[in-house]
């Protein structure tokens, strides 16, 4: 039986390649989102893969979603939260709402998925944790206290629980991206992008999402069992952690 892998965001931008990548190496995959309707159903109509719609910043609304996933298509074997957004202003700038609504998305988040599926991989013996941190997280950034803090925070939290998961065969890793070709890098202002950032890329490139994808794939596989509590950088040599 083919082993049932949960993406959060996993309609858009890296999620949708990380579903994609899964789906061809031979996954069952479960894409979670939350906004774009539009999009999503697009996404489903081109890939053949299942949607399902709830916020992973809130906690009953995530037990409700991984359990109706786990009644369609199985118990959740790889679980990547990838779901995440910007907020991005200088922190003298910075108001709550802005502060709260990324660490919610964010790092609330992985507390919120990660704490449906877990027991049940540890029964099973079986799972694998993949939170998509970022370079952000590693090496700090102007203008993203909010992101940096939730995206440090979720490798704290994966060297924590890989602790607990390693004797049960539950491996928790992250993967520290660093600028991707999606949405989110176009936010970035372009004067900033050129001069302040693509620079410092020693690849002298933006990522791929597929680039991320694969890190993904790599991590997820039953062979992995032996890298558990890590973060895999994948960020063109901007910062070696
Ligand atoms: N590195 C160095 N300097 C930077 C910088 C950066 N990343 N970003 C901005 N600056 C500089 C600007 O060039 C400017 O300096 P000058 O006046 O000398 O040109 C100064 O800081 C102030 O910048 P702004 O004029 O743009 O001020 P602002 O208040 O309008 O905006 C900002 C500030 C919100 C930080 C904005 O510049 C910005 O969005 N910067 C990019 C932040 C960023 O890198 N976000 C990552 C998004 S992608 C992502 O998050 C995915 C991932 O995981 C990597």
């Amino acid at each position: 039986m083919a082993r049932v892998a949960l993406v959060t965001g996993g309609t858009r931008g890296i999620g949708r390649a990380v579903c994609i990548a899964l789906r061809d190496a031979g996954y069952t995959v479960a894409a979670n989102y939350h906004g774009n309707d539009e999009e999503a159903e697009n996404f489903k109509e081109k890939t053949g893969i299942d949607i399902f719609k709830f916020d992973v910043s809130d906690f009953a609304a995530c037990e409700k979603g991984v359990k109706e996933i786990e009644g369609a298509i199985g118990p959740i074997d790889v679980l990547v939260n990838n779901a995440g957004i910007t907020r991005d202003t200088m922190f003298h700038r910075m108001d709550a709402e802005s502060w709260n609504a990324v660490i919610n998305t964010n790092l609330n988040s992985v507390f919120n998925v990660s704490n449906q599926v877990f027991p049940g991989m540890r029964e099973r013996g079986f799972g694998r944790i993949i939170s998509i941190s970022s370079v952000n997280g590693q090496k700090g950034q102007m203008g993203q206290t909010n992101y940096s803090t939730a995206k440090a925070g979720m490798i704290g939290f994966t060297k924590a629980l890989a602790q607990e998961g390693a004797f049960k065969n539950v491996t928790v890793n992250a993967i520290a991206p660093g600028y991707i070709g999606t949405e989110m890098v176009q936010a970035v202002p372009e004067k900033v992008l050129n001069e302040k950032i693509l620079p410092f890329i020693p690849v002298g490139r933006l990522g791929e999402p597929e680039e991320v994808a694969r890190c993904v794939v790599f991590l997820a596989a039953d062979d992995a069992g032996f890298i558990t509590g890590s973060t895999l950088s994948a960020n063109g040599g901007q910062y070696m952690a």
